[in-house]
């Protein structure tokens, strides 16, 4: 027999009432922190919907799911415990994304209806358009992989998915629809289409990687930044590593303020993250870790001097580069980015 938990009450969780809320330009708020569920190919759904339940237990309301993560059913059978526990479906807030190869407009309603049936849900707080790029690859591939069929951004096609997510909309399936791994080119004719613009971008966001143009051009347009790897993802997949990749979780002036506080510096991350206006959505199995996440939004907040040292060890250290994306030989993964300000020609 499985061990009851109390989804309200854990004695040494936090009050969700208390955990800091961003509010969407509906007005509708969302926690400002949530759990990851993305276990890097080497931890089990079955291990991910623990840790659901777990966080859930300690005040967590907010959850980043997907259906390439492969664990949306595990994942909707905790929703379903914890709902039944005493949690009100109102006071959650979950999301899911639509995958590369689900890009044909006949798609995207029948993929967003087997997310909703794997989550076990009737509606979904925030669906997101997972990558700009419409190129299948096999999951768990190398770097090196291509797609035979890769295409670059194209708008109009993209466009066309956004449709069918402003359907969702007004079918009442989906309260807010979003992008992921956007550009600040691409945001600007999304933005100039839509008919009902995005609430959110969840993007690469971390101490060694802190994007602040396209951080602040969200904020400036009303979409709040949704901040992916918080800690540096320090046990992404081999594929995901690079010999010049940065380690945020060493950095001397994290190290530092985490010995002032006693954390361990993904703490210190989290923090940073929080107070600087992102929702993180750090990943954890471990009940010591998620619930130390969870705490870092309401306790010993880093002071301004702190936040200024943080902001000064930004190294530009994109982690998921997005190699297998691209669409012609010989290109390198940073033509992926529109670096120059300008949408990277086909
Ligand atoms: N939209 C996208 O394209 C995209 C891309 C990548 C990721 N994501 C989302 O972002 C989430 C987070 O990214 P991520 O999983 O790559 O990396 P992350 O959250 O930066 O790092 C997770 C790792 O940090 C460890 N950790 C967490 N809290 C800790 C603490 N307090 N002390 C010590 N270690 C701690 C975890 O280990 P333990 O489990 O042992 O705690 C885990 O190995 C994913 O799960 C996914 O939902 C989205």
């Amino acid at each position: 027999m499985t061990e009851r938990i109390d989804f309200c009450f854990a004695p040494d969780g936090v009050d969700p009432q208390s955990i800091p809320q961003r509010i969407l330009y509906t007005g509708a708020k969302m926690p400002a922190i949530g759990l990851g569920t993305f276990g890097s190919d080497h931890i089990t759904s079955q291990q991910i919907a623990e840790a659901v339940k777990g966080a859930a237990s300690v005040g967590y309301r907010h959850f980043d799911c997907a259906s390439v993560y492969g664990n949306e059913k595990e994942v909707g059978a905790s929703f379903q415990e914890i709902l039944k526990g005493g949690v009100k479906r109102e006071d959650m807030f979950v999301t899911s994304k639509l995958w590369n190869d689900k890009h044909n407009e006949a798609d995207v309603v029948p993929s967003f209806k087997q997310s909703l049936a794997d989550l076990q849900l009737d509606y979904l707080d925030l669906y997101l358009v997972h990558w700009p790029f419409p190129n299948f690859h096999p999951k768990g591939c190398s770097v090196d992989s291509r797609s035979p069929d890769a295409k670059p951004y194209i708008h109009e096609n993209f466009m066309k998915i956004w449709r069918q997510l402003e359907s969702l909309v007004d079918a009442g399936l989906v309260r807010h629809i979003g992008t992921s791994n956007m550009t600040i080119p691409k945001l600007k004719l999304l933005l100039r289409d839509a008919k009902i613009k995005p609430a959110v971008n969840e993007m690469e966001l971390h101490p060694h990687f802190q994007q602040p143009e396209l951080f602040q051009y969200c904020l400036d347009n009303g979409i709040a930044p949704i901040g992916y790897c918080p800690i540096g993802s320090p046990a992404r997949p081999e594929r995901d590593r690079t010999p010049d990749d940065t380690v945020d979780i060493e950095d001397p002036v994290i190290v530092k303020i985490a010995e002032r506080l006693g954390v361990h510096p993904a703490v210190v991350c989290v923090k940073w993250a929080v107070q600087r206006g992102q929702a993180p959505i750090p990943f954890s199995v471990t009940r010591r870790n998620y619930l130390a996440n969870l705490k870092a939004t309401v306790e010993n907040p880093l002071t301004p001097e702190e936040m200024a040292a943080i902001a000064g060890i930004d190294k530009n250290n994109r982690l998921i580069k997005g190699h297998v994306f691209l669409w012609k030989d010989g290109q390198d993964w940073h033509a992926l980015w529109d670096e120059s300000g300008e949408i990277t020609p086909a």
